[in-house]
């Protein structure tokens, strides 16, 4: 589990939650059982959030990026098998993101709307609906000129209705962080290790103005700033296999901010989210059944088959930061200078390293995969010196190796099943990485072969281009992990729509 650095602090101001270690626990509030919505409440409130069904893709986009050509019958079955991955999540497609139905608040000018008394939420609502219309027009319109960066290229389901979603989330997108819970388990997280993606969001809201608000009825989102590594830490007992502790706790939360605050009722936990780089972050989100079936969960462990739903749920990457900070881990030669083909290191776990293992270690000097490093290499020169470097599941679907791929310029190949990769809705990973599935993985040579060096260049230069929407950075930057994990969220508050019931 890697917990030893779970307590690296992201900076200064976080120190102070190592003094109190123990102070909190969710007070025992005695639970007698949820209360389940019934089946037609929770419909009718629920499709009032207005969940936009899938759509075709819009026609002036190529439905899959110009990706090597299939060459071999296996490769273009792997396409097809992208494609249906797609289809469950939310493309930022102008078609797909909800648009008004009739009943709705657009229908009303805000000037009509005033003329009553108009509740903060329809405020909220008239606003986001603006949001959703200037993102459907943008297809249409001109790029969009920009000081830091310009979504460009077939990285990009659709750079323009990327780029106007995220000015739009710039311009509104206020989140209200709740303040029940203190450290270590709340409003703190760990900012090394693989699971730094926790605290570091956890810290960036806690000092981040421009997104965040103190006044919850302003709020498009709320975050519930729980920290699952840190429950692992201090309520699970190891080994113990009992995961009560860790449901009881996540639990008590839910009901504490749910009976203080009117919102987790409003929504049932629509617009509410929660952020996860555990392994067991999934399953700590089903400890209340509305959390897990409801409420926005950005998770690294996005395994479709365990229950992660891209319309609604965040795949965000998972990103091994050893000494807390980026220092030396971004760049690396040119594809001349690359003399490996492909590469990959690592422990031998979970469903899809071993076949991998099996097939090549030590099989072909092009294919490097090795379970130990070979001695007097480095991981990171490895990786530098790769065309591709290998990125299978591991224990769980994620793995830290895709975003170390993309900072060291590799391009990385994604074997795993059921994954939905970080920022799906908004990037093409066909465009910039090779998606090779498990059975494939006896061809992974020829499919790596057949695609033609003037394609590997393209790929090449994409990774260097998305780079930016994996690297972290204090305080954070345009366009960099923190705005992307945001941006995603923002789009899935897009896809709901919340009345007053
Ligand atoms: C995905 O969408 C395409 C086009 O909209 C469709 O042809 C295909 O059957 C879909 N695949 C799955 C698995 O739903
Ligand atoms: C929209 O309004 C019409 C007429 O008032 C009604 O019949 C219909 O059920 C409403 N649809 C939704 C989704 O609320
Ligand atoms: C929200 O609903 C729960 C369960 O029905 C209830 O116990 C709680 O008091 C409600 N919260 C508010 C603020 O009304
Ligand atoms: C994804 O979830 C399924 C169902 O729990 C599991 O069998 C599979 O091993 C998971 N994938 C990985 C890579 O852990």
């Amino acid at each position: 589990m890697g917990d030893a650095n779970v307590d690296g602090k992201c900076k200064m101001m976080s120190a102070c939650s190592s003094a109190k270690l123990f102070l909190f626990m969710v007070p025992l509030v005695v639970v007698s059982g949820f209360l389940f919505v019934n089946p037609t409440s929770f419909l009718t409130s629920l499709s009032t959030n207005q969940i936009s069904p899938p759509l075709p893709s819009y026609p002036s986009l190529p439905p899959a990026a110009p990706s090597p050509s299939p060459p071999t019958s296996s490769l273009s079955t792997n396409a097809e098998s992208i494609q249906g991955n797609y289809n469950r999540t939310i493309q930022l497609n102008p078609t797909n993101i909800a648009s008004t139905s009739s009943n709705v608040t657009s229908t009303a000018s805000l000037k009509l709307m005033k003329k009553r008394v108009i509740s903060n939420l329809e405020k909220i609502e008239f606003e986001l609906q603006k949001a959703r219309v200037a993102i459907k027009a943008a297809s249409m319109n001109d790029p969009l000129d920009d000081p830091d960066y310009a979504p460009l290229g077939p990285m990009y389901w659709n750079a323009k209705a990327f780029h106007r979603s995220y000015l739009e989330m710039e311009k509104q997108f206020k989140i209200f962080v709740y303040k029940e819970g203190e450290p270590p388990l709340f409003q703190d997280g760990p900012c090394k290790s693989i699971y730094s993606m926790e605290g570091n969001f956890i810290y960036e809201m806690e000092t981040n103005t421009r997104f965040r608000t103190n006044n919850p009825e302003k709020a498009h989102a709320f975050y519930l700033p729980l920290s699952v590594v840190k429950m692992v830490r201090y309520v699970y007992e190891r080994d113990s296999h009992d995961f009560s502790p860790i449901r009881k706790t996540v639990r008590d939360y839910i009901d504490l901010v749910g009976d203080k605050y009117p919102y987790w009722n409003r929504s049932i936990g629509a617009d509410h989210f929660i952020l996860s780089c555990h392994d067991w972050g999934p399953e700590a989100s089903f400890s209340h059944p509305h959390l897990g079936q409801n409420s926005i969960r950005a998770l690294c462990n996005a395994n479709t088959s365990e229950r992660f739903k891209p319309r609604k749920d965040v795949s965000i990457p998972e990103i091994n930061l050893l000494t807390g900070s980026l220092k030396g881990l971004v760049g690396g030669p040119s594809p001349s200078s690359r003399p490996i083909l492909a590469f990959f290191a690592g422990g031998v776990h979970g469903p899809v390293r071993p076949v991998l293992l099996q097939h090549w270690e030590n099989k072909d000097s092009d294919i490097r995969v090795h379970k130990y490093l070979p001695k007097g290499t480095s991981y990171s020169d490895m990786m530098r010196n790769s065309k591709f470097c290998i990125c299978p599941s591991g224990y769980e679907v994620a793995s830290p190796r895709i975003v170390e791929a993309l900072y060291s310029g590799c391009v990385p190949v994604l074997i795993n099943s059921g994954y939905v990769p970080p920022f799906s809705d908004v990037l093409n990973w066909a465009s910039f990485s090779v998606i090779v599935s498990v059975e494939d993985i006896p061809n992974l040579k020829t499919i790596l072969t057949s695609i033609s060096p003037r394609q590997y260049l393209r790929m090449y230069r994409r990774v260097l281009k998305v780079r930016r929407h994996f690297e972290v950075n204090s305080p954070a930057k345009r366009f960099d992990v923190f705005h992307m994990i945001l941006h995603s969220i923002w789009v899935r508050r897009l896809n709901v729509r919340i009345r007053e019931v």
